[in-house]
């Protein structure tokens, strides 16, 4: 089976990062056509210079990489440097990139991308706030159809949200461009934090990223060593909640994750619950299933699958 076509939007931030990286050790199943950053974690210069480090700390400079929106639709830009760090890859020492920035604009590149692929065959997998994604949908509606499915890391359910009582960061900074990527009719596979708050690096796990002994294990476990301290302090968590890196690791063994097909919607209304993805869990509503909603993990499985990637770049 050749490997999926992937494009990864990004906004970099340590666990993109690792989902990045889990892609990048992993071609046999997922071929990176490109990595578009989006302003969330940190501002998009940093994110786009993050992506980038990424790359190279990798030895993937072939992999292009191009910076999208700097902020949401209709909304001033909310960041996370209190989770992430004033960089957002906060924790190992890594060296500035060289690699430059590709030319043009992130949206124009998977609008682009998605017209000269086969229709069906190239994935978006948005880590980030979905603004690039919403754009180009609105920019060049005849790629919605071309788009084989979207598998995001966003939202919460039973979960609750994480940066306000009831809405998941990614979704709360640009609500507007989520609903219409879960409004677009796109296949969506959805990491919600009812997963992602199952895939935690506790201290072992964080030893065996160590123990690889390479310069991508020991940034791995310095970024999360890091990146843990937000969850530890505000859920009392075991260690630092991958979110992001459920996305790839869905795409290369999708059986350890369960979830149940379901209609998500967005409120882009209300400012109290502003983000909130409220998912018909129970099938109260008459409103046609979107999405595929993960809420289980087998996280030993994930972690193994991880740290043996890992070690392979
Ligand atoms: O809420 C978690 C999400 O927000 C992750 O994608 C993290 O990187 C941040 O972007
Ligand atoms: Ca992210």
């Amino acid at each position: 089976m050749p490997p999926r076509k992937i494009i990864i939007d990004t906004d970099p931030g340590q666990d993109d990062a690792v989902a990045i990286l889990l892609a990048l050790a992993s071609p046999d199943e997922i071929e990176v056509l490109g990595i578009t950053a989006v302003a969330g974690n940190v501002p998009l210069e940093l994110t786009a210079k993050n992506a980038r480090i990424v790359c190279e700390l990798a030895g993937r400079t072939d992999v292009p990489v191009y910076a999208g929106c700097d902020r949401p639709l209709n909304r001033a830009l909310i960041t996370a440097e209190h989770v992430h760090g004033k960089t957002g890859l906060d924790g190992p020492d890594l060296p500035d990139p060289q690699m430059p920035l590709s030319d043009g604009h992130a949206v124009d590149f998977i609008i682009e991308t998605l017209r000269a692929e086969e229709p069906g065959t190239v994935t978006l997998c948005p880590l980030g706030p979905l603004t690039n994604i919403a754009t180009a949908f609105r920019k060049a509606p005849d790629i919605v159809d071309r788009v084989q499915g979207i598998v995001l890391m966003g939202g919460a359910y039973f979960e609750v949200g994480n940066i306000t009582p009831t809405a998941e960061f990614n979704i709360h900074v640009d609500p507007e461009a989520a609903d219409i990527v879960f409004k677009s009719g796109v296949q969506l596979v959805v990491m919600p934090l009812d997963v992602t708050h199952k895939a935690l690096v506790t201290k072992p796990r964080n030893d065996a990223f160590r123990a690889i002994g390479s310069n991508v294990g020991i940034a791995v476990a310095e970024m999360t060593d890091f990146f843990e301290r937000f969850d530890k302090e505000k859920y009392g968590s075991t260690g630092a909640p991958l979110h992001d890196p459920c996305v790839t690791a869905y795409l290369i063994r999708p059986e350890l994750f369960t979830g149940r097909f379901v209609n998500v919607e967005i409120e882009i209304q209300s400012e109290l619950t502003l983000g909130m993805t409220v998912a018909d869990w129970w099938g109260v509503t008459d409103r046609s299933p979107n999405a595929l909603f993960v809420g289980e993990v087998d996280a030993d499985g994930f972690f193994a699958l991880l740290t043996e990637r890992l070690a392979r770049l």
